[in-house]
């Protein structure tokens, strides 16, 4: 039935605002708005909805569901705004148009929002459309975005693996979300050498992730970088992106300026890009099926070595 209605409803919805709405911090024109609304009756409602709830025809039984464009920054829940994810502003801050037509262009890799090919003006548009969702929310501009610096390890990727490997364990223990990708010991060894203190135990089956909270209303997984997809991108710059903004909404905090002890900027940019150089390195495995048994043949000898 629900199919019936759509082609009806795009037909017949170009002229649904008659003035402008102040969208982050600027003015957007009632063209602007009608056109944006047209591109989303076509491409984007089967998912996210006609009312922006998340709850489109098509949406049913899909993981992760289509976001809701009505949920978002604390308080959280419907209306309260921001629902974005993979914007390159500090996890829980208000995205800027440029990190919104990134993921329409780009799409999230290994979930059904695809890459969109439309024009540019429509995709200004429906980027604008979409926040009228949650305008009070969305009537602030985007925060200052995180200031992204050039790769120090190019020509030394190995090198930044290796360091990666021990931030990832050892520093910012990752693993007690994501899984360990080291033995107990190694772990131990690289959080002595970077904070003094060795760690004599770890959690339950570090080889799983730990199932998350999150403020859209469903838990999250965090990936097994050997197997799933990153969404967001995955090479290491995209990595790299994406740690130092977290992703919003859910428990993965920002890690800019947190991986050096003394709190020394530029070393923490380079660990920060070594840890994406790390994570890279183990996504490379998802699409290579024996080197990935050989890893873990690896890795669990070690495991049970003691
Ligand atoms: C086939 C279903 C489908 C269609 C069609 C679709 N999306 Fe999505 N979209 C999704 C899913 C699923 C997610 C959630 C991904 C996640 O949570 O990781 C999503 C997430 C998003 C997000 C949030 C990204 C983030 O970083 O959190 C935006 C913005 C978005 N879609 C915009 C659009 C726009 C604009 C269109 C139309 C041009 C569109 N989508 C069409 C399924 C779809
Ligand atoms: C407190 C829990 C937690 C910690 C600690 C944590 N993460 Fe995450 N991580 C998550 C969650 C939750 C997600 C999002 C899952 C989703 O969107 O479905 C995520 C997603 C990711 C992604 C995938 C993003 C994408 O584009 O799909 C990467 C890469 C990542 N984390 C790397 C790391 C690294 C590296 C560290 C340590 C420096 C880390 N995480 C620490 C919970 C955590």
């Amino acid at each position: 039935m629900s199919f019936l209605l759509v082609p009806a409803l795009s037909a017949c919805t170009s002229k649904v605002f008659d003035g402008p709405m102040q969208l982050s911090g600027k003015w957007v024109s009632s063209d602007t708005l009608n056109l944006g609304h047209d591109t989303y009756m076509n491409h984007c409602m089967q998912c996210h909805g006609i009312d922006g709830d998340g709850k489109g025809p098509a949406s049913p039984g899909m993981k992760p569901p289509p976001r809701s464009f009505r949920y978002g920054k604390a308080p959280y829940g419907e209306g309260s705004g921001v629902f974005i994810k993979f914007a390159n502003v500090t996890s829980g801050e208000m995205p800027n148009d440029d990190d919104l037509k990134r993921i329409v262009r780009y799409g999230l890799r290994g979930t059904p929002m695809l890459p969109w090919d439309i024009s540019d003006e429509r995709l200004e548009a429906v980027v604008q459309y979409i926040k009228t969702f949650a305008p009070t929310a969305w009537k602030e501009p985007g925060a200052t975005p995180v200031k992204l610096t050039s790769d120090p390890w190019t020509g030394r990727e190995q090198e930044a693996i290796a360091l990666g490997k021990k931030l990832y364990h050892g520093v910012a223990q990752c693993f007690s979300c994501h899984p360990a990708y080291a033995s107990l010991e190694e772990i131990s060894a690289a959080s002595k050498e970077f904070t003094g203190n060795p760690i004599d135990s770890i959690r339950e089956n570090p080889h799983l992730s730990e199932n998350q909270d999150s403020s859209y209303g469903v838990k999250f997984m965090p990936p097994d970088f050997t197997k799933s997809w990153i969404r967001s991108g995955n090479k290491a710059s995209e990595i790299y992106r994406l740690l130092g903004a977290g992703v919003g909404g859910t428990t993965m905090a920002s890690w800019k300026t947190t991986l050096s002890m003394t709190g020394d900027e530029k070393e923490a940019e380079e660990r920060l890009w070594a840890v994406a150089h790390y994570v890279e390195s183990l996504h490379q495995l998802k699409y290579d099926d024996k080197a990935r048994q050989t890893f873990f043949t690896e890795l669990n000898a070690k495991r049970a070595a003691k």
